[in-house]
């Protein structure tokens, strides 16, 4: 037996080269990084969580049509999709203020924006992903007006789509986070949506009590990240009262005294 090949490890993510060529293979861990990597932890059984959240979402946006590097699950921590070359931005989806728009703007969390408002990031480290215009996605030369169109087209079905299902559940869709990739089909590319859609790239609060429901936990010190994520996932009707894999990330949190 071979050892299979580390592509390249994320913050969250390690990327495996795949069964077959074009194919990667997502392995999701269990760490958490905030403020760009100067805040680091764990939060215990994430990445199962987060795996079977993503699977879940980029399965139901199959069906309405929203085109993904999601192949399938292989496991509790990884899943199989379709290599892409990464578009270099972060797209934020925004529905009601809160985080670095209420910090830049002075815009009190909580306050609902009269229409849903996209956001650019150039993903850069280094840089400390800063927020872009699309002017700058075009001077440079990151996508193209055509991908561009495809890329907030999408995003806003998608957002549509979610905030429906969330709502459904009793959480209310804040923000979040896409990022999409390009794939070559002869002459041609075509964008499609790619990474992940779990908790930590989301902003999810209880509709009644507007508990937060998501990385935010960890990035302000709140306490009770892995039962946050793992609420979500009760309620989207994963990982079923009883069921095994709830007693094996209970009581791996019980024998770590979290
Ligand atoms: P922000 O308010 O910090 O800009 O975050 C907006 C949303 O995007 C929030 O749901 C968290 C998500 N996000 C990521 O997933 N990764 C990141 O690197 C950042 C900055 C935000």
């Amino acid at each position: 037996m071979s050892r299979r090949r580390q592509i390249y490890e994320g913050k969250a993510k390690i990327l495996y080269e795949g069964p077959e060529p074009g194919t990667i293979i997502q392995y999701f861990k269990d760490d958490a990084t905030a403020f760009n990597a100067e805040k680091k932890g764990t939060i215990n059984g994430k990445g199962v969580i987060n795996n079977r959240i993503s699977e879940h979402i980029f399965t139901l946006l199959t069906h309405i049509g929203i085109p993904s590097h999601f192949i399938r699950r292989l496991n509790m921590r990884e899943q199989l999709v379709k290599q892409v070359e990464i578009v270099p931005i972060e797209v934020i989806v925004r529905n009601v203020a809160a985080g670095s728009l209420s910090k830049r703007l002075g815009i009190e969390e909580g306050t609902a924006l009269p229409h849903t408002l996209l956001e650019y990031c150039y993903k850069d480290d280094a840089l400390g992903d800063p927020l872009v215009a699309e002017e700058h996605i075009a001077c440079f030369g990151w996508a193209s007006q055509e991908e561009m169109q495809d890329i907030s087209a999408m995003a806003i079905r998608i957002n549509d789509f979610l905030a429906g299902m969330f709502a459904g559940i009793g959480i209310k869709l804040i923000d979040f986070k896409l990022e999409f990739g390009r794939v070559f089909e002869g002459d041609f590319s075509r964008i499609i949506l790619a990474d992940e859609i779990s908790p930590d790239g989301c902003r999810l609060w209880d509709i009644e009590t507007n508990e937060k429901l998501d990385k935010d936990r960890f990035r302000r010190d709140l306490g009770g990240e892995a039962e946050a994520y793992q609420e979500v996932a009760r309620r989207l009707g994963l990982f079923p009262e009883g069921s095994s894999e709830v007693a094996d990330l209970n009581s791996e949190r019980k024998k770590r005294g979290k």
